[in-house]
């Protein structure tokens, strides 16, 4: 299998990478480095800085690469930046998109997997959700996200290429930018390790479904090789639920376990309430069975053992975010 990653240098995509090789798949990595960096990948994986805006460039890319898959993670992720800038987001989100399906239709591509989000099209939902929910994105991004995988219904239809959606509960893991506006278990281990009390927006009661990272991996290479027809989406979660408040407190306990673990006493400042975020979902959770039956994929990372190996990755890259400024 020749498989081209867009966005292959980021958080998400440099794991799938990993992934790929580790099954023994060719892998090759397009992305503008916007977000993602270099380091996050093997230097042996051919890597081409390309923006898939850039319908001419993506096409040099896909002529010399000749993919047999595409798994697209490419995208302008920040939810508030698209409420500012609606216009980028589409560019990012739908032309970019638009640009590697039609490449891929041009180099017959058989499998198209596509990177979505189940925070953003279900709403706010208590129980977990399932794919057949009615979908109700409120944001741009949740819109670029929706409009994404009508158009790979229609180029599943239209072009007969397998085309699979992953719905992604909230990612976390090693290399998550804790720069970011989301990704709360970067951003919190972060500030826990500089030195700096974590701010807990609003009560802290927001649930959402927190997705262990090479989790997410494993189920972009089942979806690769999955029998599926035509089109079809998936929810990628947990299928449970973790409250701020409890969240923190495991972060917490999983740098405090990481830190100690030669038997020194370990102080963290103890976390802040802020003001509420305005829009933010009060709770978001994921039914992933149709993943399990169709798929066989299930998360099998528990979120103590996922904290624990994130705390490590951020203890042991301590330095190295310090260089950067980010601790
Ligand atoms: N992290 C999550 O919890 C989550 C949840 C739902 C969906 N997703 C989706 O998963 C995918 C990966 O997200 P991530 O969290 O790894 O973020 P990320 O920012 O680490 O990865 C995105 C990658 O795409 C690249 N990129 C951005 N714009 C590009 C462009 N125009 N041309 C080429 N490359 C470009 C970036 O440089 C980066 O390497 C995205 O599509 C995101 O919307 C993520």
């Amino acid at each position: 299998m020749r498989v081209l990653v867009t966005g292959g240098a980021g958080f998400i995509g440099s794991h799938v990478v990993d992934k790929c090789l580790e099954a023994g798949y060719y892998v090759a990595v397009v992305d503008d480095l916007s977000t993602g960096k270099l380091e996050n990948l093997p230097k042996e994986v051919p890597f081409y800085r390309v923006d898939v805006v850039d319908a001419d460039g993506v096409n040099k890319v896909f002529a010399q690469v000749r993919p047999t898959s595409v798994i697209h993670m490419a995208a302008q992720i920040s939810v508030s930046r698209s409420v500012r800038d609606p216009v980028r987001d589409a560019r990012v989100n739908v032309l970019g998109l638009l640009n590697v399906l039609e490449a891929s239709v041009r180099h017959h591509v058989g499998s198209f997997v596509f990177a979505s989000s189940g925070g953003v099209l279900y709403g706010d939902v208590h129980e977990p959700a399932s794919e057949d929910r009615p979908l109700v994105p409120v944001s741009p991004y949740g819109i670029s996200k929706l409009t994404g995988e009508n158009y790979l219904r229609f180029y599943a239809n239209e072009y007969g290429m397998r085309c699979l959606a992953l719905r992604y509960g909230n990612v976390y893991g090693p290399r998550q930018d804790p720069f970011g506006e989301a990704g709360v278990v970067a951003i919190f281990m972060q500030r826990l390790l500089s030195g700096r009390e974590p701010i807990i927006n609003g009560d802290g009661k927001y649930v959402r479904d927190y997705v262990f990272v090479e989790d997410v991996a494993r189920a972009n290479l089942l979806a690769l090789n999955s029998k599926c027809e035509g089109f079809r989406a998936y929810n990628i979660g947990a299928g449970r639920g973790t409250d701020v408040n409890e969240l923190e407190r495991a972060i917490r306990s999983a740098l405090q376990k990481v830190l100690g673990a030669d038997g020194k006493q370990v102080d963290l400042p103890l976390p802040k309430h802020g003001p509420p975020r305005p829009g933010d979902l009060r709770s978001s959770i994921l039914d992933c069975s149709r993943a399990r039956m169709e798929l066989g994929w299930v998360a099998v990372v528990s979120l103590e053992e996922g904290l624990r190996r994130t705390a490590a990755w951020f203890v042991s890259h301590r330095k190295l975010l310090a260089s950067t400024g980010a601790l």
